[in-house]
């Protein structure tokens, strides 16, 4: 076992990251093929970012506000995507199979809110995942909850299925509701799950040092866009994300519940993808708003 006495906390995050080899993410040149062209379908290779629709929370929340008709409230933004995340569920019922979008397939589940939300299991077989065409996998994390064990376990699990068939699998570090949400404790846990092998990290925006916790992860970061705020902090907190180094968003409740979520969205590709600063952002979302 590693000495505990002496656990430093890192200080020295400065510098560009060198990498990379011709393909466009941090740290995924040297994985196969297949698991690379899925994450192009993920990520624009064009700049190495994304605009991920998540709209997967039903796996246990229930028809939560905004998704009580996916037919609806989804359909309709989904040209506007990078990529979609959510449960085969949503995908067999109601996401037509020529949307032509990177599925990141909801790859883990179990306890409702009703209960103790770390307690998940893996909740989809690889099989079905290459069934359904899933460009990438997504697993929750819970770094310091009381399953986090089992929680790495699922992942390492699904990381040694997707590996096997070039599936790539996002880390997902969910918070739990008696835990500090600092940096340090993201570089904790986007670097635990980068190093035991996902592919790419969704974890939350800091205001202090989110550029530390980008730097010191060896795969790209996507932010949660988090509970629903007006549109113009969220277009600001992407924007600050992107600033300090990720690569994307997986934004689910301040697209599906804003009162104009097409507008919403093609704000947020702005931001990620046109590099428009949130005044700018939020002139367009008001533009197309009216
Ligand atoms: C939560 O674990 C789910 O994966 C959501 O998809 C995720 O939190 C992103 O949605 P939101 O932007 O609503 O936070």
């Amino acid at each position: 076992m590693a000495d505990l006495d002496d656990l430093r906390e890192g200080t020295d995050y400065s510098g560009a990251t060198t990498t990379e080899n011709g393909f466009h993410l941090k740290g995924q040149s040297g994985q196969d093929w297949g698991l690379r062209a899925r994450l192009s379908r993920v990520f624009d290779p064009a700049d190495g970012k994304t605009v991920m629709l998540a709209f997967d929370h039903g796996y246990f929340q229930g028809p939560t506000s905004g998704l009580e008709r996916l037919d609806r409230s989804i359909l309709p933004l989904v040209p506007q995507a990078d990529a979609l995340m959510c449960t085969r569920g949503a995908l067999r019922t109601t996401i037509p199979a020529d949307n032509g979008k990177g599925i990141v397939l909801r790859a883990s589940g179990g306890p409702s809110v009703l209960k103790e939300l770390s307690d998940e299991e893996l909740a989809v077989s690889i099989d079905d995942a290459v069934r359904l065409d899933a460009a990438a996998l997504a697993v929750q994390v819970f770094v310091g909850g009381e399953n986090e064990t089992k929680s790495i376990k699922n992942m390492t699990t699904l990381v040694d299925q997707g590996q096997a068939a070039g599936i790539p699998v996002l880390a997902v570090t969910a918070v739990g509701r008696d835990m500090v949400r600092d940096a340090r404790y993201f570089r904790l846990a986007t670097r635990i799950s980068a190093e035991l092998g996902a592919s790419f990290v969704k974890t939350y925006y800091v205001e202090d040092g989110f550029e530390t916790v980008t730097s010191a992860c060896p795969v790209p970061i996507v932010i949660a866009g988090g509970k629903k705020v007006e549109e113009k902090e969220a277009l600001r907190v992407a924007y600050r994300a992107i600033q300090e180094g990720a690569a994307g968003v997986d934004m689910g409740r301040n697209v599906f519940q804003s009162e104009h979520p097409a507008a919403m969205l093609s704000a947020v590709r702005g931001v990620v993808h046109d590099g428009l600063t949130p005044d700018e952002a939020f002139d367009l979302f008001e533009t197309l708003s009216h």
